[in-house]
């Protein structure tokens, strides 16, 4: 992300009551130092946890926390305020304000600017685990994603109340960095994009199976990637325990010959195909009709060979702009190098894996090559924000051959 990301950008930061309203005092000053003009409006319930002071002295700007301050609606009305934002983003979202805003609720200043402003909205959840999972909230979620309000993370881990799971408000870099990518440049309206992802499960028996340690983190990142780019996404999905991003169509598959089937099914018609999938290279010749008993015999495995879904696509008469990944564990440029030559592609993103890398992390880091010596390196980032410098590539290489201005 570029250092003056939003410069001139006037961002509405709405501050909701829970324990990480702390962590938005931060997130003034990322957005600041990313460029922004910022103005804050608290919530009663925030103002119990931090005070309007802070944000002042952060923002450079007076707060705002009642409808009903005279003074305040005498300097800068709230219709006003609300026409002024570029963009509203509320950071930490409780679960009662996105209650209140899937309701379309105006009780207070800050869900009345949220109605009252044409600004795109972004909610940043944090909440307890459980009030998250909750299907309530989960389904005040969906009717907010339905109205395009972009949703940022939350984040899992340790939470403030002693429990572990998904609820964590993002940090505060990672919120700039998600709505500046929001707001980039949709460098892929009008394409279609197939990705896949995930590890393939090869049966041995009805309990058992072949399978690898891909989380399809990567591939659900460049997915999500191509949407906000503008592109129409399928995402092929081995088993992963992965939401969906908002707006891609997914396709749910287990084998790699599931997989090569639903690939070539959609390769066609695509105009971009990115292969981030870890499609298991052997299979075992039959899968056994019932449970294996072991009884001192040993278990023999005849593995076989997997179709090359990749390869298979990159061959097709009318073939999509054709990315692969290598996973490397030594030499990765030069192994790297040779598989993009070997199977034809536009490009590949090679990741060096094992110990910790690549598979199942949180973050990555990718060298990009491409035909006639092309080399971007991509250091190591979070997977979306490397899936976004990917699109990005994609982009921009699609252009120069179409002779496009870039
Ligand atoms: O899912 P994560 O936990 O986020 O981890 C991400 C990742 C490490 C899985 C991802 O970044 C990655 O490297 N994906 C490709 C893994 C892989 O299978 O690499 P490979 O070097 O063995 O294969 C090269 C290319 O051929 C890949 O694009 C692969 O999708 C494709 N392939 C491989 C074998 C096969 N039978 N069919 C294929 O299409």
């Amino acid at each position: 992300m570029s250092d003056q990301a939003l410069a001139g950008v006037r961002v509405l930061l709405g501050v909701s009551g829970g324990i990480a309203a702390y962590k938005a005092a931060e997130l003034v000053r990322r957005l600041r130092d990313a460029g922004a003009d910022v103005r804050v409006v608290l919530t009663a319930n925030a103002a119990r946890f931090v005070t309007a002071l802070t944000f002042q002295a952060l923002s450079g700007n007076p707060v705002r926390s009642s409808l009903w301050d005279e003074s305040a609606e005498a300097a800068m009305g709230h219709i006003e305020l609300a026409r002024w934002a570029d963009e509203v983003l509320i950071a930490p979202a409780s679960a009662d304000l996105l209650a209140r805003l899937a309701h379309g609720h105006a009780d207070d200043l800050l869900t009345t600017l949220c109605l009252a402003s044409a600004a795109p909205l972004s909610v940043a959840p944090a909440m307890n685990q459980q009030m998250w999972a909750h299907a309530a909230t989960q389904a005040n979620l969906a009717t907010l994603r339905a109205r395009g309000v972009r949703v940022f993370g939350p984040a899992a881990g340790s939470q403030a109340c002693g429990e572990v799971g998904s609820g964590r408000l993002l940090e505060a870099g990672e919120l700039v960095a998600e709505l500046a990518a929001a707001r980039a440049p949709r460098v892929l309206a009008g394409s279609k994009v197939l990705v896949n992802a995930g590890p393939t499960y090869e049966d041995i028996d009805p309990v058992r199976f072949i399978g690898n340690r891909s989380s399809g983190r990567m591939g659900f990142a460049i997915a999500e990637a191509a949407a906000q780019a503008g592109a129409t996404v399928t995402l092929v999905a081995g088993p992963v325990s992965l939401a969906t991003p908002p707006g891609v169509t997914r396709v749910d598959v287990r084998s790699a010959r599931e997989m090569r089937a639903a690939v070539l099914a959609r390769a066609g018609e695509a105009d971009v195909f990115v292969a981030a999938a870890a499609v298991a290279d052997f299979r075992p010749q039959a899968a056994l009709p019932q449970k294996f008993k072991k009884g001192g015999a040993a278990l023999e495995l005849t593995l076989v060979e997997n179709p090359d879904v990749l390869a298979e696509v990159a061959a097709l008469p009318r073939r999509p702009f054709t990315v692969g990944f290598a996973a490397e564990t030594q030499d990765v440029e030069a192994h790297a190098r040779a598989k993009l030559e070997r199977k034809g592609l536009d490009l590949i993103a090679a990741n060096e894996v094992g110990a910790g890398r690549g598979f199942e992390a949180a973050d990555n880091a990718l060298l990009l090559l491409w035909p006639h010596g092309g080399r971007e390196h991509l250091p190591r980032a979070d997977k979306r924000e490397l899936a976004r410098a990917l699109v990005a590539r994609i982009a921009q290489l699609r252009a120069d051959a179409n002779g496009d201005p870039a």
